[in-house]
């Protein structure tokens, strides 16, 4: 976008946002207040009461609904709208599914733009078209508030200049890198740093999310890096994407067990579904978590926490679904407010190991 545009669509944006709630719900009847009656000056009170209950239109796009976190992420979404609910402001949340699809999330994009939304919290299916998606809203005037998949700036980092160049357009996510960390760290703190068989080196097969996702990039790398940084030697047997799917998660690791047998040591996934299906091959080939084999996912899935205690996963991390759908809610509420945002909002992974 150029400047001027740039400068036009924040003005509006804020003159927008300025008039947000244009969407009342009721409107006190001023003919009635003329008429002077006391009963009907104290109907009028009232009605002036609830002349300034605003509903807010809030429309949220999900990447994919068939997604265990993200399921997980976007009902919290809407119990904490509801639990932020008074008797004066209320909020009418639209949740919708691109199913994966780019062109599909794009045009549901263009209908909550026409419907006059006055908040949309976005959850891209690709990173990719963050320009063209950010651009149409932010000229529609509507505030923006991106969650989970990180368009990363010109030098991979979070200097994405969409975000950085509008007041009115934040990114609300959990730094993966710390996830991937963590990772590694829990193989490299385990008695053996994950070498079972003593051959000096950690041989690991590697289960990945959407390449094109930020979050699989750089649990993939990270995990990695922190047992090399731990000065452990590592040796990837396999690399396969599994789209952050259970069934895939599953294939893929039942396919490397039976390529390469017990040279494997480590299952990282770079999410807990993925290490749900790689759970059932493992167990499938007759291979013990904990004994011959290591497994680790990220989310924290209640199931997957569970599994960490009784020894099925070695270790999960926890991808914070509420204190990222609160923080995202809440900064939402502050565009509707027509309060100043930051461009980043980071939540923290958290560890998780037997207990
Ligand atoms: C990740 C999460 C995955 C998947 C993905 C979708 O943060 O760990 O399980 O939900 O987001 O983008």
């Amino acid at each position: 976008m150029n400047k001027l545009k740039k400068i036009a669509a924040s003005a509006l944006a804020l003159a927008l946002l300025a008039g947000c709630g244009s969407s009342s719900t009721s409107a006190a009847t001023s003919a009635a207040a003329s008429e002077g009656s006391e009963s009907v000056a104290e109907e009028t009170t009232t009605e002036e009461t609830s002349a300034e209950a605003k509903t807010y239109n809030v429309g949220v796009a999900i990447y994919q609904f068939n997604d265990n976190f993200m399921t997980l992420y976007r009902n919290e979404i809407e119990a904490y709208f509801k639990t932020l609910e008074t008797d004066t402001v209320k909020y009418n949340v639209q949740i919708v599914d691109g199913a994966n699809d780019m062109a599909k999330q794009s045009e549901q994009v263009d209908a909550f733009i026409t419907q006059g939304m006055d908040v949309i919290i976005l959850n891209l299916v690709q990173t990719s078209s963050a320009d063209a998606i950010i651009d149409k809203v932010v000229s529609a005037g509507i505030p923006l508030v991106l969650i989970n998949r990180e368009p990363l700036g010109d030098n991979g980092d979070e200097s994405y200049a969409g975000i950085l160049d509008n007041p009115t357009v934040c990114y609300v996510g959990a730094d993966a890198r710390q996830s991937g960390t963590y990772q590694g760290e829990i193989v490299a703190e385990l008695p053996d740093h994950g070498d079972i068989n003593g051959d000096g080196k950690v041989s690991y097969i590697m289960i990945e999310g959407d390449p094109e996702n930020p979050d699989a990039q750089y649990r993939t790398q990270f995990s990695v890096k922190a047992l090399e940084d731990a000065g452990i030697t590592v040796e990837c047997l396999s690399d396969q994407v599994g789209n952050w799917d259970q069934v895939k998660g599953q294939e893929i690791c039942a396919n490397a067990l039976t390529q390469y047998g017990d040279a494997i040591e480590v299952v990282f996934c770079n999410n807990d579904a993925m290490a749900l299906g790689a759970a059932a091959a493992i167990s499938a080939a007759g291979r013990t978590v904990g004994e011959d084999i290591y497994l680790l996912g990220v989310d924290a899935l209640d199931e997957c926490v569970e599994m960490v205690n009784n020894g099925e996963m070695t270790g999960t991390v926890l991808n914070d679904a509420n204190g990222q759908s609160h923080t995202a809610v809440d900064v939402a509420v502050k565009l509707l407010n027509g309060e100043a945002i930051e461009n980043y909002y980071w939540v923290d992974y958290v560890k998780v190991t037997k207990q």
